[in-house]
């Protein structure tokens, strides 16, 4: 069963950051949008080339090598040359601790 792992602390990562961690096999991106954060996969669905060296604009994230942009929260590609969306992984906040859920 997959269960919530903790992965950083909630001042680690300032609004407007985002950072990669190592989880397992998976690179995971979190990123803090105005306060509130977002896990998803740390590789574009294009070519992937890593999504945590982009730009964040609210909830959007530019990816820094061909810039396709997609949605932190939805895991949703916004434009070329992204076709395929990104996975999201549910984020808890427990004091000041970001936990996130993988899947199995
Ligand atoms: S690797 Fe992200 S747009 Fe090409």
């Amino acid at each position: 069963m997959a269960e919530f792992e903790k992965v950083a602390k909630v001042s680690d990562i300032q609004p407007g950051e985002i950072k990669s961690f190592v989880l397992g096999n998976e690179m995971v991106a979190i990123c803090n949008t105005d306060g509130k954060f977002y896990a998803f996969i740390d590789e574009c669905s294009h070519q992937t080339l890593p999504l945590s060296d982009g730009l964040l604009e609210g909830k959007t994230i530019t990816c820094a090598y061909h810039g396709a942009e997609f949605n932190v929260e939805t895991g949703e590609a916004l434009c070329l040359p992204a076709v395929d969306g990104i996975e999201t992984y549910e984020v808890k906040i427990e004091g000041d601790d970001i936990y996130i859920l993988l899947p199995d």
